[in-house]
Parts: C-alpha cells; sequence; structure tokens
C-alpha cells in the first residue's frame, strides 16, 4: 500500500563556494530570488505537495535557516506597532503552525549522500520521503509544483518501494555537472516516465550514456539509508546519492520522471541572477522598472550613454 508521503529532507549544508564571499557567513540557500529566500521556495513547494514535516540538514553558518522559519514575536510586535501590517503579513505563517520543523546538523561535509543519510533517526524503517534541493528553483504551475508531480508519478506506481528522481535532458556539453539516468526504452520515447536502468554521477565523457540528468527533486524509500551507509566515498571524498541510488535500481524499481516547468540552477550565479529576473518579470510591482532598465540599457548599447538607474 502507498502511504501518504508526509516528510521532506533539505540538505542546506552545502559551503556554496561560488557565492563567495556572499555566502561565507551565511546560507546560501537564504540568498533572495526577488524577495523571498531559495528555502522557502523549496519549503512552500513541498507544503503545497502535502508535506507536514520539513527536516533541515543543516550545517556550520546556517543559523539563519531556523530563525527564518520561526516566528519572531517581537519583531511581529514592533510590526503591528508601527502598523507595517504588509511587512507583517509577509513574515507571519512563513510555515503555517500545522507544519513540523526539523534540524539536524550534518557533522562534516561529505556531501548529498552523507546529508540525506542524516535524517535517517526522523524517517520511519518503511517511509517514503522526499528530497528536496533548494539549488534548484523550479517554476511550475501553481497547486502543481514539481514535487507534486513526483509524488503523483510515485504513487501511480504499482511498487509502494519504488523511488523517482525527476528528469531533464540537458546539453551534452553540460552532462558531467549531473547525475545521469539512463532509461530509454527504444520503443517509447514520448513518455514522461521511465523506468531507470542505470545512474552514473557526473559522468566522464567516457561514462555518458544519455543526456537525461538529475534534477534538485526525489522521492525515496527508507531502505535506501542502509546503502548510504555502505556507499563509498567518491574521488572528492563525498557520498554521492546517485550511487545509492544505483544500487537501489538493482532490487527496487527507479523511475525517472520529466517534470513540467523551468528550472533555474541557483547554484550558479549567472543562472541566480537570471532567475531574479524572470521571477521579478512575474510581479506587476518591478516588471515595469525592469522593462523601463533593459530599454534604457538598449539605447545605451546604440548612443554609447550610459543607463539609468530605475527609481
Ligand atoms: C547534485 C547531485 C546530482 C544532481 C544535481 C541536481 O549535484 O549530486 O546528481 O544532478 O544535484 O542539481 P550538485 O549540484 O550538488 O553538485
Amino acid at each position: 500500500m502507498h502511504e501518504k508521503i508526509k516528510k521532506a529532507v533539505f540538505p542546506v549544508a552545502g559551503l556554496g563556494t561560488r557565492f563567495y564571499p556572499a555566502s561565507k557567513a551565511g546560507a546560501k540557500e537564504m540568498m533572495p530570488v526577488v524577495d523571498k529566500p531559495l528555502v522557502q521556495y523549496a519549503a512552500e513547494e513541498a507544503m503545497e505537495a502535502g508535506i507536514e514535516t520539513l527536516i533541515f540538514i543543516s550545517g556550520k553558518s546556517k543559523r539563519s535557516i531556523e530563525d527564518h522559519f520561526d516566528r519572531d514575536f517581537s519583531l511581529e510586535k514592533h510590526l503591528v506597532r508601527s502598523r507595517k501590517s504588509q511587512a507583517l503579513a509577509r513574515i507571519q505563517d512563513i510555515v503555517p503552525p500545522s507544519i513540523n520543523c526539523v534540524y539536524i546538523r550534518q557533522p562534516l561535509p561529505l556531501g548529498l549522500g552523507d546529508a540525506v543519510l542524516q535524517a535517517e533517526p526522523v524517517i520511519d524503517r518503511d517511509e517514503t520521503f522526499v528530497v528536496v534541493l533548494a539549488d534548484d528553483l523550479i517554476d511550475a504551475p501553481q497547486g502543481s509544483g514539481c514535487t507534486k508531480q513526483i509524488i503523483d508519478v510515485y504513487h501511480k506506481n504499482p511498487d509502494p518501494d519504488c523511488c523517482v528522481c525527476a528528469v531533464e535532458e540537458v546539453p551534452s556539453k553540460d552532462v558531467h555537472k549531473y547525475g545521469i539516468v539512463n532509461a530509454q526504452p527504444a520503443d517509447n520515447r514520448s513518455a514522461q516516465v521511465w523506468p531507470v536502468q542505470d545512474l552514473v554521477e557526473k559522468p566522464s565523457k567516457k561514462e555518458i550514456v544519455s543526456t537525461m540528468a538529475i534534477i534538485g527533486r526525489y522521492v525515496l524509500h527508507a531502505g535506501l539509508f542502509e546503502l548510504l551507509k555502505k556507499t563509498p566515498k567518491s574521488v572528492d571524498g563525498e557520498v554521492q546519492l546517485t550511487d545509492a541510488i544505483r544500487q537501489y535500481a538493482q532490487m527496487h524499481s527507479v523511475l525517472a520522471a520529466h517534470y513540467h516547468g523551468k528550472r533555474y540552477d541557483c547554484g550558479n550565479v549567472s543562472n541566480y541572477l537570471i532567475a531574479n529576473i524572470e521571477y521579478g518579470y512575474k510581479r506587476p510591482d518591478i516588471r515595469q522598472h525592469l522593462d523601463r532598465y533593459f530599454e534604457s540599457r538598449q539605447k545605451q548599447a546604440e548612443s554609447g550613454s550610459k543607463p539609468k538607474p530605475q527609481q
């Protein structure tokens, strides 16, 4: 029987070196896209999918994530007193009272697989849970976020112990940045959900079997923890989640699900900036400023003068 998936794991202990110095003393997951931190988008996507417990695998310099999801009564009181009702609405109920937040420290920076393993004490023996990587910001239709999409795939599969990885096609020059799945049934290339035959983490040129990349959304079964404990570290000293899923695929069904939506890899500075522009364009109060700015930039390019900053 498929039980309801109630828990989401957010590995947020990563150093975020690509954002140094910005993330030196703070969490890269707290960096905003427009005015909301990346980790809040991830939490909202999970809660929209029916998740009731948010498990953050945290680390050094990540206290701000706990503070963000906690209520701050003195700040709320201050905003009430100073009649800043809009600001108050934006910080109240970031997480509704019915949602549990759990924080676990990852003692050593041993990679994504090790981060997921830290959740073992709060996941039941036979439980299926999701993993959401906040770096991958996914813009999907309201009510049908990527996490909900892969949970739906899980529920439609007859095996309650199956795992699901969200995937997308990436250019072959980028394959070395991802976990890559080999899931290509010859007869049905148009299907959205494919059984995975094999997986390889960040393949070298010789190892490339496809361009179907795992993106940061997984449905996983607790049976994976035992495999994670036995997974040898990769050359960079990290335990790879992909390696453990590869083992799991030899015993149970693992599915690759093409999701609907647009992903912004916010672990990368240029894509993070693009995400800010795209999400800014979604906001009526910001769109016109961006339009004016880009128009003036265009004119500047044509005339050689400087673009005017927007007020
Ligand atoms: C991690 C995973 C990789 C996956 C990627 C998605 O890599 O190890 O398999 O494709 O997330 O964003 P990272 O981006 O942490 O290097």
